[in-house]
């Protein structure tokens, strides 16, 4: 090439999350029965959307031509007014329907907030991280995500010391990320940290973003604290969509609301820029906000939600007293979304552990694998290894998650009881096999 065209970010975009599939499907053509505990899918899983919420779909795509034409660039009118009116409800901090933007999924929102921000201006995230975040933002920053603690010791709340530091010697950070319920965590923040970020992002001029897509399924819903009720002239940025909560992953349908613009000229026009691009693409998905208020307008989704939020409560329950009966094993109990964050204890990683595969084939896929992945992963290396012997497909905290323990995440979403009891112990049994 005449000139070298590889974007200077391009070395941060990594999504293990879907990257372990290729080994997986190789796995798989060997025989090995693969479990597939990596991505958070609900429906992909096998959760059912209820009828009624299929009903109010087909009834949209069926009469009128609606969904099948462009909406504002914003979104539509009555999706914003809807949620504009239920979320100023939920937080007693006003949000006005021009301040809601529509994406197509959380994803594509995440992507614009961090590629349109000035490329010297960062956003500090949490470790371990959802991988688009901290993807986006470093390829955004052309250098590795900064990241501020979640303690794993402290019940994976984060290191307030660690963020003011961080945010101190740092002047080029004007962001604060937190996600709460946290994926992988399972960590719901309450309010006294919350008002922590806000405290420091008033006092260094930063502006905050929360993503709350897991919102609705903190399991005690009471003691969840929406960011927006406390982020009183601090300006902030909340991230919400329907993938989770529907669950409606295929929708791709999330939302950005904007607080406090008035406050700080930059921040408006940043928000403003973030729209322009929008624009440029013309708008989102219309099928999705045009059902959006008929469904979490309706009294049988708060029902909904709450058999969902049981199901993951009973999961976390049995997931924890089995995993942490295991020397290799320590895990939080996590408080809201699916995911469960299965750190590896120092006992268990000195052990220079190795594992079989389950037959011939797989085990030559794995070694030629394992000579590509170094040993300070040992996560990852585990991983593998739990695979090719189990089927059992999980991600590493620390290639997959920027995660500064090493670990492995998988889901609370198994609908069958018999198969999430198969699968935690055959976690458990490989772990206790001799070393080979
Ligand atoms: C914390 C978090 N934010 C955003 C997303 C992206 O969701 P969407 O399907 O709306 O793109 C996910 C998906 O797993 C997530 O876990």
């Amino acid at each position: 090439m005449r000139v070298d065209i590889v974007h200077p970010g391009a070395g941060e975009l990594a999504y293990e999350i879907r990257g372990i599939v290729d080994f997986a499907d190789r796995l798989a053509a060997t025989g090995v029965d693969i479990i597939w505990e990596n991505i958070g899918d609900p429906v992909a899983k096998g959760e059912e959307v209820p009828g009624w919420i299929r009903d109010i779909v087909k009834n949209v795509v069926n009469n009128g031509s609606r969904s099948y034409a462009y909406s504002p660039t914003k979104g539509l009118n009555e999706a914003r007014e809807f949620l504009a009116r239920q979320r100023t409800e939920e937080t007693g901090n006003t949000l006005k329907p021009e301040n809601i933007l529509f994406f197509n999924g959380l994803g594509d929102a995440i992507n614009k907030t961090y590629t349109w921000l000035n490329p010297v201006a960062r956003v500090l995230g949490p470790s371990p991280a959802y991988p688009t975040h901290s993807s986006i933002e470093g390829a955004h920053g052309r250098s590795m995500h900064l990241t501020y603690k979640l303690d794993i010791n402290n019940k994976w709340m984060p290191d307030i010391d660690d963020i003011r530091s961080k945010v101190k010697h740092n002047p080029t950070i004007a962001g604060l990320l937190l996600i709460s319920p946290d994926n992988p965590t399972g960590a719901v923040y309450p309010r006294e940290i919350l008002q922590q970020f806000v405290d420091i992002a008033r006092q260094y001029e930063l502006f905050l973003i929360a993503d709350e897509i897991y919102a609705n399924l903190a399991y005690d819903q009471e003691g969840f604290t929406p960011l927006a009720a406390l982020t009183d002239g601090v300006p902030t940025i909340i991230m919400r969509g329907l993938s989770k909560e529907v669950p409606w992953p295929g929708s791709r349908c999330g939302w950005l609301e904007f607080y406090n613009l008035h406050v700080d000229e930059s921040f408006d026009r940043y928000t403003k820029s973030i729209e322009e691009a929008k624009m440029t693409e013309v708008c989102s998905t219309t099928l999705p906000q045009i059902v959006l208020p008929k469904i979490l307008g309706d009294l049988r989704y708060t029902k909904h939600l709450s058999n969902r939020r049981q199901k993951y409560v009973r999961r976390a329950e049995e997931a924890c007293k089995v995993l942490n009966s295991s020397p290799a094993f320590k895990v939080i109990k996590p408080k809201g979304a699916f995911y469960l964050a299965v750190t590896l204890t120092d006992k268990f990683i000195k052990s220079k552990f190795k594992l079989k595969a389950a037959n011939a084939k797989a085990q030559k896929l794995l070694d030629a694998e394992l000579t590509k992945i170094p040993e300070h992963d040992f996560d990852k290396r585990f991983c593998y290894q739990l695979m090719a012997n189990t089927g059992v497909c999980v991600v590493p905290l620390s290639t997959g998650f920027n995660s500064y323990v090493p670990g492995f995440r998988m889901t609370l979403l198994e609908p069958d009881d018999k198969k999430f009891t198969d699968t935690l112990s055959k976690i458990v049994e490989s772990v206790s096999q001799p070393i080979c």
